[in-house]
């Protein structure tokens, strides 16, 4: 994602550099605090106190789903709640496999390695891995040449946290050394309205519930969003109004930053705007439309495509994106009578 954007986008879901603080000030720290996703947290939760009672770790959890959603969240309660150390890196930041033994030997028994992006591990350092989480071994090379050996170094017993967008960019070796695989999904209004509240109230925002509903309908499904849109909308109460959020305030705020009553900015408008009026509605190639909105294809696929494929603006072919009658409404934008036969 490239720099302008990622600070100039108010529904961007991946975390902005200014606000690292915040994501990790109004993150919840137990099960009990984290709001929705209520089908992985009681299983979560069940599995957890297995563990624990055996003394065993965690099985491996790989957590799947678009940014912002509470992955990384959900990998530090794991932590909490077993009570362990939580060791934190990212699929591309593990460069060789020398680190990776770094971090696996650091580990103490239970411990959580949490490895975001892991679907960004390079292959060598991925097939090292291996051994790690299914045996609690790594294989070290002392020396090199005729002369090098191998041995094994045990590991103490730990817990493999991932965190990836799309599960298939992992490969199945990997994909089946997880025991615990849950895709989390898009958050209704209703829950994010408790996320917003709750941030609030950490916040001291004062809001009323009408406001809160408000920015939660507009938050596309996403935490991260809503509380963002929740800071920016005490600006404009602070500044334009009496410093309470309400649903008018909220309204007026939320139209100031081009965040539209479906929760759509300006690139979710932008890529079915192009399906629509450079390409007849579709079937478009995703490659032509990543380049058509000047964005990389691996953020239209992880972060704009998946909230309007599952609010029915955008369908997926074989033959390419097609935008559907929904989207044209949205957009006002009248159908021709071909595109409403589906004669493409
Ligand atoms: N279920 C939830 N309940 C409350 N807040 C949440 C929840 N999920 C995410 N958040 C908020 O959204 C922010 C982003 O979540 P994060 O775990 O960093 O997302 P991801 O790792 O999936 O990109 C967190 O800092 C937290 O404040
Ligand atoms: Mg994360």
């Amino acid at each position: 994602m490239n720099e302008l954007n990622e600070h100039t986008r108010m529904l961007d879901a991946t975390v902005a550099s200014d606000e690292k603080g915040f994501d990790v000030a109004l993150r919840p720290t137990s099960l009990h605090e984290y709001v929705g996703q209520k089908k992985h947290v009681d299983n979560l939760r069940v599995f957890i106190e297995a563990a624990r009672r055996r003394g065993e770790p965690l099985d491996h959890v790989l957590f799947c789903g678009p940014p912002g959603l509470g992955k990384t969240t959900l990998a530090n309660i794991i932590a909490e709640e077993m009570n362990v150390n939580i060791h934190t890196t990212s699929g591309p930041a593990v460069e060789h496999k020398g680190a990776l033994a770094a971090l696996l030997s650091k580990l103490e028994p239970r411990d959580v390695l949490f490895i975001d992006e892991i679907h960004r591990l390079n292959p060598i350092v991925e097939e090292n891995l291996y051994p790690a989480i299914e045996d609690f071994e790594i294989d070290i090379i002392a020396g090199d040449g005729p002369h090098a050996s191998s041995y094994k170094l045990p590991l103490a017993p730990f817990t493999l946290v991932g965190a990836t967008t799309r599960t298939g960019l992992l490969t199945s070796p990997l994909l089946s050394r997880f025991g615990v695989n849950m895709r989390l999904e898009y958050y209704p209004a209703s829950e994010l309205k408790q996320i917003v509240v709750r941030s609030a109230g950490l916040m001291h925002i004062p809001i009323d519930d009408d406001g809160a509903i408000e920015i939660a309908r507009r938050s596309r499904g996403t935490p991260r969003i809503a509380n963002r849109l929740l800071r920016r909308v005490r600006d404009f109460a602070e500044v334009e109004g009496d410093g309470k959020i309400s649903k008018q305030i909220s309204a007026f705020a939320l139209e100031r930053l081009e965040v539209d009553s479906a929760g759509f900015d300006q690139m979710d408008r932008k890529i079915l705007l192009t399906i629509i009026e450079k390409f007849d509605g579709g079937p478009v190639g995703i490659e032509t439309i990543a380049a058509a909105v000047s964005e990389p294809r691996d953020t239209i696929e992880d972060v704009y495509e998946p909230f309007l494929m599952q609010n029915g603006f955008l369908q997926r072919t074989p033959r390419g994106r097609i935008a559907t009658r929904l989207a044209y409404e949205h957009l006002n934008i009248r159908q021709s009578r071909g595109q409403q036969r589906g004669l493409f």
